[in-house]
């Protein structure tokens, strides 16, 4: 048997370090958790000293997003996805699949079925599993002859085997629900660790972002088929250090590579050019390309399930559940701008350890109260919500991260970038990146995000992070939030007024819980839960029956009534035009700052 398992990538990736930088508060947490996320998408953290206990020295190495994307794409092609018995021998079925060639790492997950993910050494073993693989026996329905990397595994001899079948170790690929959170943070000391466990719990597993660039390279293999140098790459939560575990794959099928062939040799006598069919738009030719990619899902490839192909979107789609994975999947082709806004949002989460950390924290409050939302409507995004997270912290006293101009002055000739005439250029050797001299604290920052979004002038202005400052708004939509790259459109046009308000309303809500005593420490006399676990809860603005009910079932606690009957009886400050009508006095008031 030829078993070489390797050190884990998270490990061999962390061995070799970068830059110092600063980093505030519960650095040992920030540090387990970058290190995690570091094999799968974001930065790797090693902490060298601590000069002193509100301010640490941090070591790290952080990989270019492309350098990421290709070494994972490369580990992906080398990947194969096996469904299997419930129970079986975990030593015989690596024995059996290690006679095809090395494996590199391999885990266990259960989807709708236990699976397995097993990367080889080699590509050709892949090759190899394919000759030796039989076509399965239909009695009563016909099978459709598509051969791909997904198996399924079958014992043969089950009496031989009976005495060594085991439950395999499935690890979990789901995040925890909100309740479980709430009671793992309110077990911590400080809010700051509050967050950073926040972090951790729902960040994405190394093994889930494997199975993700797994999901993308199955769909390569199907679309390579038609167009021969294509590729499809995730983008979006998957890959720039914001995905929450059960986050949609958003995937880009990047038929690039056919046009880069389009180079003339002019002092040739003649050139050959393939004689292709001819569409009216880029639209047309994308639309034409998603019908064909989503009617194989549909008709050929098991385990595709729910196919609807949504082509008349601004941004034309596939979306299907893909089963064996349990993954949530959006493919679109032509969408090199959300690419690059990915890979931008990859680099500001790589540059300080606390953007991820307030990201994430911010993206689970607004989700537990529902400002955002799994199904599309007038709610704000994940990404909007980030650009706001983004803007508030190139707005701190001292910055804590540059505005999108600075990362472009920073640029050299090689990370120039224009797609459809819009520039897209950005510095992405982040050591050009001077290291920031703010020293808040995570649960600092959180109050302040809350009291400066609780204060906003959405009424007047537009959120911009190509600029780091907030500018006259060029429209009337309630939320303007600049797109940084097509700088005429609005990535929060969508939201409506009453959604802006809950978030405003929410959002001082959040100030106010923060600045009460207890808030920001577990308190000796025990009080549950508190702090972020406190934030998490529903508050006033959840009018939902939904909420309601649920109040009316757990019943609240004296702190939490007399917290609600504060928030009724407290003004607002009147300082958000928007807002001021339309929360009915149940504001809260602001520490002036
Ligand atoms: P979740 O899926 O909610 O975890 O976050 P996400 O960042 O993946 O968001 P989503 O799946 O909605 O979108 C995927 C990616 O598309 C985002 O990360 C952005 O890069 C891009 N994107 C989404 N919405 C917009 C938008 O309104 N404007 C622009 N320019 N890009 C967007
Ligand atoms: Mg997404």
């Amino acid at each position: 048997m030829r078993l070489s398992i390797s050190v884990p990538a998270v490990m061999a990736t962390s061995l070799r370090f970068g830059r110092i930088v600063r980093a505030t508060g519960c650095v040992s947490f920030l540090r387990s958790a970058s290190v995690r996320n570091h094999g799968s998408v974001g930065p790797a953290v090693q902490r060298e000293s601590t000069s002193s206990s509100s301010q640490s020295e941090i070591n790290r190495e952080i990989k270019s997003f492309a350098e990421l994307q290709n070494e994972r794409q490369e580990q992906a092609e080398r990947s194969v996805l096996l469904t299997c018995p419930q129970k079986v021998s975990e030593k015989s079925l690596l024995k059996y699949l290690s006679k095809y060639g090395d494996i590199n790492n391999y885990f266990f997950y259960e989807s709708f079925d236990v699976c397995a993910v097993v990367e080889f050494s080699q590509k050709n073993s892949i090759a190899m599993l394919q000759d030796g693989t039989v076509m399965p026996a239909g009695k009563h329905e016909s099978c459709i002859p598509f051969k791909s990397r997904v198996f399924t595994l079958k014992i043969n001899n089950p009496d031989d085997q009976a005495n060594t079948r085991q439950s395999l170790p499935c690890l979990k690929q789901s995040a925890i629900s909100i309740n479980e959170l709430v009671e793992r943070i309110s077990a911590e000391t400080t809010l700051d660790e509050q967050i950073c466990t926040l972090t951790k719990t729902y960040e994405l597993t190394e093994e889930n972002v494997r199975l993700r660039f797994l999901v993308c390279s199955l769909l390569q293999d199907i679309a390579i088929q038609y167009f021969p140098n294509c590729s499809v790459k995730p983008f979006g939560s998957s890959v720039n250090g914001f995905g929450k575990l059960g986050c949609d794959l958003d995937m880009f099928l990047d038929l690039d590579g056919i046009k880069e062939q389009n180079s003339n040799k002019t002092s040739e006598p003649f050139s050959v050019e393939y004689h292709l069919k001819r569409v009216p738009s880029e639209r047309a030719a994308t639309q034409n390309v998603l019908t064909l990619i989503g009617e194989c899902l549909d008709r050929f490839v098991p385990g595709c399930v729910g196919v609807q192909k949504i082509l008349n979107a601004r941004c034309p789609l596939v979306r299907f559940s893909h089963q064996p994975s349990g993954f949530q999947c959006d493919l679109t082709a032509n969408n090199r701008i959300a690419m690059k806004s990915t890979e931008m949002l990859y680099l500001y989460g790589s540059i300080d350890v606390r953007v991820r950390a307030l990201v994430f924290t911010v993206r689970t409050w607004a989700r537990a109260h529902g400002i955002t939302s799994s199904i599309p409507g007038a709610w704000i995004t994940n990404f909007s919500l980030t650009m706001m997270v983004i803007f508030f912290l190139q707005k701190r006293r001292h910055a804590i991260i540059p505005t999108l101009d600075q990362l472009k002055a920073l640029a050299d000739a090689k990370d120039k970038h224009i797609i459809d005439g819009n520039d897209c250029t950005f510095v992405r050797d982040i050591n050009k990146i001077s290291v920031s001299e703010n020293t808040e604290t995570l649960g600092q920052l959180l109050q302040e995000f809350f009291e400066f979004y609780g204060n906003f002038a959405f009424q007047k202005m537009s959120i911009n992070i190509r600029k780091g400052k907030e500018q006259t708004k060029p429209e009337v939509s309630p939320l303007h939030i600049q797109n940084p790259f097509e700088q005429t459109l609005n990535v929060s046009k969508n939201v409506n007024q009453t959604q802006l308000e809950r978030f405003v309303s929410l959002a001082r809500e959040g100030a106010w819980i923060l600045q009460q005593e207890g808030m920001t420490k577990a308190s000796v006399l025990g009080y549950r839960p508190w702090g972020l676990a406190a934030l998490l809860l529903p508050s006033t603005s959840d009018t939902g029956n939904k909420a309601k009910k649920r109040r009316r079932r757990e019943g609240a606690s004296e702190r939490i009534k007399s917290l609600l009957e504060s928030l009724k009886n407290s003004k607002s400050d009147g300082k958000n035009d928007a807002t001021s009508e339309s929360s009915g006095g149940k504001r809260p008031s602001l520490r002036t700052k």
